[in-house]
């Protein structure tokens, strides 16, 4: 099983968006997590392409672009466009969700999708296949530095199942509450991604913090 971490720039010093950027690209993560947001999906608003385009010009990292927003098909191709090499949109915020997975791959980027905690796994089971990554949101989205909702795990423990028992390669990403006590478990789950960003950004070493929790 592969074991990638997806920093959060959400995290990140604005102020300092290009340096926090370049950190990670000199990082031992593989990915780095874009978390974008409406204000009308999730009751904050975060950033959009221009942004985006500059954390793509400061690293070459792969970029897992999470859309937390409405109607995420609008704007599938222009995320693609500014970089984004993942795109997950959430299951509760398309009525066709097998077509909003397959205009993510005719775009050319791998497809996700997301599931928030209170939404079940089973949601997922007649699209598991159009689907690249399924995203396990571990608190509320919305907001960084939260809380790890307890149970979470148990789900990905269910998705692990489902994929495997249909002989699927769709990747598992967990994100919100994720930190070095936590991780462990998270790969041990099934989990082949895990997004962090207060554990990364508020640690005094983040290269040596996301190290840390690779191994641990
Ligand atoms: C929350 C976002 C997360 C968030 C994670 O809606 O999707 O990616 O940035 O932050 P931490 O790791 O601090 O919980
Ligand atoms: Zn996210």
């Amino acid at each position: 099983m592969p074991r990638i971490i997806s920093p959060s720039m959400l995290s990140a010093d604005f102020g300092n968006l290009a340096r926090d950027t370049r950190m990670i690209d000199r990082s031992a993560a593989e990915w780095v997590h874009i978390d974008v947001m409406d204000g009308v999906f999730v009751p904050n608003i975060s950033f959009g392409f221009p942004v985006m385009k500059a954390i793509r010009a400061a690293t070459d990292k792969f970029m897992d672009v999470h859309l937390m927003i409405v109607e995420p098909e609008r704007y599938v191709a222009r995320f693609v466009e500014a970089g984004a090499q993942l795109v997950t949109i959430h299951a509760e915020a398309v009525a066709d969700l097998r077509g909003a997975l397959e205009l993510i791959r005719s775009c050319g980027a791998m497809a996700g999708v997301s599931i928030k905690p209170a939404t079940p796994v089973n949601v997922l089971s007649d699209v598991l296949d159009a689907a690249d990554l399924v995203l396990v949101m571990s608190v509320e989205p919305g907001f960084g530095g939260q809380g790890f909702i307890e149970g979470s795990f148990d789900k990905v423990r269910e998705l692990r199942h489902m994929i495997d028992e249909r002989g699927l390669s769709t990747l598992i990403e967990i994100d919100g509450g994720i930190n070095v006590r936590n991780a462990g478990e998270a790969f041990r789950a099934g989990c082949d991604v895990l997004v962090a960003g207060n554990a990364v950004f508020g640690a005094a070493d983040p290269e040596a913090e996301i190290v840390r929790m690779l191994e641990a």
